[in-house]
């Protein structure tokens, strides 16, 4: 199993936006280097990390999250959009839609500028093609963009799979026609007619209606809590944690990104940055030392023991409920073992790699 799961939002749309006015948080006052969260906020955050590290199959070996591919990079994200759609793209569309890309993901990286040891002040993010189902969509000039019509195992646009992070996660793109240059990172891939959203590793996925008449906004609410999945935030159906009630990765209760999830993402950030070789931070030996300690010695064992735990009672549950997946559960991919029918949803093809009980 691997982070590539689908996470399917509808509950996003339950709530009406105004609802969230009360919600609205206030602006960051004072960017932090540390790890000195908000007094409030330091039980939910803990909540948050030891359900994550219990639920995720392998938190903190899988290697292909946002910050393993900025890093990767050294510093910036490419995007290739899967132009799932029978509307024709114009150049004053793409525009927007690269704007509306470096908007978002702006907001997400602007949490981890200058937060202990990140190395970039900007992550730029650039679109490198567009998949399209024919190439009489793409009007205009094709200049800059590699135009794919190449197609998933179910018939979708599908940006070279010889170019994708997701498939060559060691970096190598030898095959990639264009090279490293033209590699993409992740997918914004827009659905006539989906609703919701979905965001992985891999990218997000949201309907083309919504993302298009929402392409101006100063934020585009779905695809910011989906892109938190794609840094590895999880999502929040069964349960809560203690004292915050409004953030964007609480599906439908914030149209922005909250402290919470800025302290979310920043934890993620502390945990991975270790396997960046980051040189020496600018502190005294003594505080080095421990925290490096503390560190080591908590995920190693603590965080393997919790997991190896949740996963024996998820099997057992998985295998006692002859109905198939769980809603939200996985029900079908390469490499899948598990159940291929739903106990509640319907079995959802997402990518070659994975279905969903949507
Ligand atoms: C897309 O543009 C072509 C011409 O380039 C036109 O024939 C077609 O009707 C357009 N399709 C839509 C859905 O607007
Ligand atoms: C599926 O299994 C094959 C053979 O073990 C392996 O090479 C491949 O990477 C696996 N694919 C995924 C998506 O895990």
């Amino acid at each position: 199993m691997h982070f590539s799961r689908l996470l399917q939002d509808s509950l996003v749309l339950t709530l009406g936006l105004a609802s969230l006015a009360a919600a609205m948080p206030k602006q960051i006052v004072a960017r932090q280097s540390t790890w000195n969260p908000p007094s409030n906020l330091v039980l939910p955050l803990q909540q948050v990390w030891d359900h994550e590290v219990a639920t995720y199959s392998n938190a903190l070996g899988f290697n292909n999250y946002g910050y393993d591919q900025v890093m990767a990079n050294g510093g910036y994200l490419n995007f290739c959009v899967r132009w799932d759609s029978s509307q024709n793209l114009s150049e004053a569309q793409r525009a927007q839609v690269l704007t509306a890309l470096q908007r978002s993901m702006k907001k997400w990286i602007d949490w981890l500028v200058g937060f202990d040891g990140f190395p970039y002040s900007s992550v730029p993010v650039n679109i490198v093609g567009y998949a399209v189902k024919s190439t009489s969509q793409f009007q205009g000039s094709t200049s800059g963009y590699d135009i794919y019509t190449t197609k998933d195992s179910g018939g979708i646009p599908e940006c070279d799979p010889r170019c994708g992070r997701f498939f060559h996660q060691d970096g190598n793109y030898n095959s990639c026609p264009g090279g490293a240059a033209r590699h993409y990172d992740m997918s914004l891939w827009l659905t006539d007619g989906f609703g919701g959203g979905a965001g992985g590793d891999w990218g997000q996925r949201i309907g083309t209606e919504y993302f298009l008449s929402n392409i101006n906004s100063e934020n585009i609410h779905i695809l910011l809590h989906e892109m938190g999945h794609s840094f590895a935030l999880d999502d929040f159906y069964d349960w809560t944690p203690t004292g915050v009630s409004n953030f964007i990765m609480l599906a439908g209760s914030s149209s922005v990104i909250t402290d919470f999830d800025g302290w979310m993402l920043r934890d993620w950030w502390r945990h991975l940055k270790t396997r960046y070789n980051l040189g020496t931070p600018v502190t005294t030996t003594t505080a080095r030392t421990t925290t490096t300690a503390t560190r080591t010695t908590t995920p190693a064992t603590t965080a393997t023991a919790v997991r190896t735990t949740t996963t024996t009672t998820r099997a057992t549950t998985t295998g006692s409920s002859s109905g198939g997946s769980p809603l939200w559960g996985q029900c079908g991919g390469a490499n899948w073992t598990g159940p291929t029918t739903c106990a509640q949803g319907t079995c959802t093809y997402s990518n070659p790699y994975y279905s969903q009980c949507l």
